[in-house]
């Protein structure tokens, strides 16, 4: 089975057909980023409007590195998402779906995330753990297999991406936050600022990253001018430190509950390096998707729709999509 993947849910129009013997065929990106950076985040009408744009073109470039005319299922992000981006996708995978005469699914956005490293070549096998780390959401979950999933912890206030993100705008080095400070953070000294633990003192798989943006925001008013690059360097080498020790312990924790020995870290923050390095001392086998597939993507799309509907799902081109859609609300495939 074919299946064409369409991400739109934010500030990347992905397109991917992936199949279900030969793997991924073809896949393509266009990032918004540019257009969005000058306003230090996405700006959900402009993200709309540039999906309309670009997606068509994207799905031409797709199906014909595929060689593919008319796949035998579309499947689109429904949400969690803005709404109106997502109304795109959604709206041009029903219009296609149509036209060809094949069945359309609409696919939970953080279940793509959770499933993109089953496209490398050495998957995890369930069950798992799965450390969640992007823009929107924090979370550790245990996966038993697809749509059975068990929220273990999450972030009650900003997700970690977002900290990255709001980080990045209080010491002025941009967005999207993240591989900003992890490039600036490379060259400074991970213990010079002392931050906030968030979280580690008390029981329980839940965390929390406002508090270390604030810890942040207090060390940059002590500065009587402006940081100098080794301040700035400095201080993003230790809220990185800050986040990515937060999120081993709490890793190390829920591996240590479940009697699992398997992790899987998906979400734009999975791209992190000192993250990568960090997960390397835990007592398991800890599987990301490419780095190319940890952010927004097509082929996490196209891949969770296929093996949903590999499963049995009943394809309808009815789905709503939604800006909020918690992940436990997914059931098995029916
Ligand atoms: O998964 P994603 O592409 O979009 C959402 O669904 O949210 O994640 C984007 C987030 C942003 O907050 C971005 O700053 C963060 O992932 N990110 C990183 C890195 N690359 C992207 N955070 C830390 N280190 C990175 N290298
Ligand atoms: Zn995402």
């Amino acid at each position: 089975m074919q299946v064409l993947g369409i991400e739109s849910s934010c500030d990347e129009s992905g397109v991917a057909l992936f199949d279900t013997e030969r793997g991924l065929l073809a896949h393509a990106l266009f990032s918004q980023i540019p257009i969005h950076q000058a306003y230090g985040g996405v700006v959900p009408e402009l993200a709309s409007r540039d999906h309309v744009r670009r997606l068509p073109g994207l799905i031409r470039q797709v199906l014909g590195e595929a060689g593919v005319q008319r796949p035998d299922a579309v499947a689109v992000t429904a949400g969690p998402g803005l709404i109106g981006a997502l109304l795109v996708g959604a709206t041009l995978g029903r219009t296609l779906a149509y036209g060809w005469g094949v069945p359309i699914i609409g696919v939970h956005h953080l279940e793509g995330h959770l499933l993109a490293p089953m496209l490398e070549p050495d998957p995890p096998p369930f069950p798992f753990i799965a450390l969640l780390v992007s823009g929107g959401h924090t979370m550790l979950i245990r996966v038993d297999g697809i749509g059975r999933y068990t929220l273990l912890g999450e972030s009650l206030d900003d997700a970690a991406g977002e900290a990255f993100d709001k980080t990045a705008k209080l010491l002025q080095l941009g967005y999207p936050g993240g591989p900003a400070i992890s490039a600036r953070a490379e060259q400074g000294d991970p213990a010079a600022v002392s931050l906030p633990r968030p979280m580690l003192d008390r029981p329980g798989l839940d965390f929390s990253f406002s508090g270390l943006k604030t810890a942040v925001l207090h060390q940059v008013r002590q500065w009587t001018a402006p940081g100098t690059p080794q301040q700035v360097a400095d201080l993003a080498a230790s809220f990185q430190e800050a986040v990515v020790e937060t999120l081993f312990v709490k890793c190390q924790r829920a591996l240590r509950d479940s009697g699992l020995q398997r992790l899987v870290v998906a979400g734009g923050v999975g791209a992190n390096r000192r993250l990568r390095e960090r997960l390397k001392q835990l007592p398991a086998e800890v599987y990301y998707p490419r780095p190319e597939f940890c952010t927004d993507n097509g082929a996490m799309i196209a891949l969770a729709g296929a093996l949903r509907l590999q499963a049995g799902e009943h394809a309808s081109p009815d789905f709503c999509v939604r800006a909020r859609w918690p992940l436990e609300q997914l059931g098995v495939p029916a």
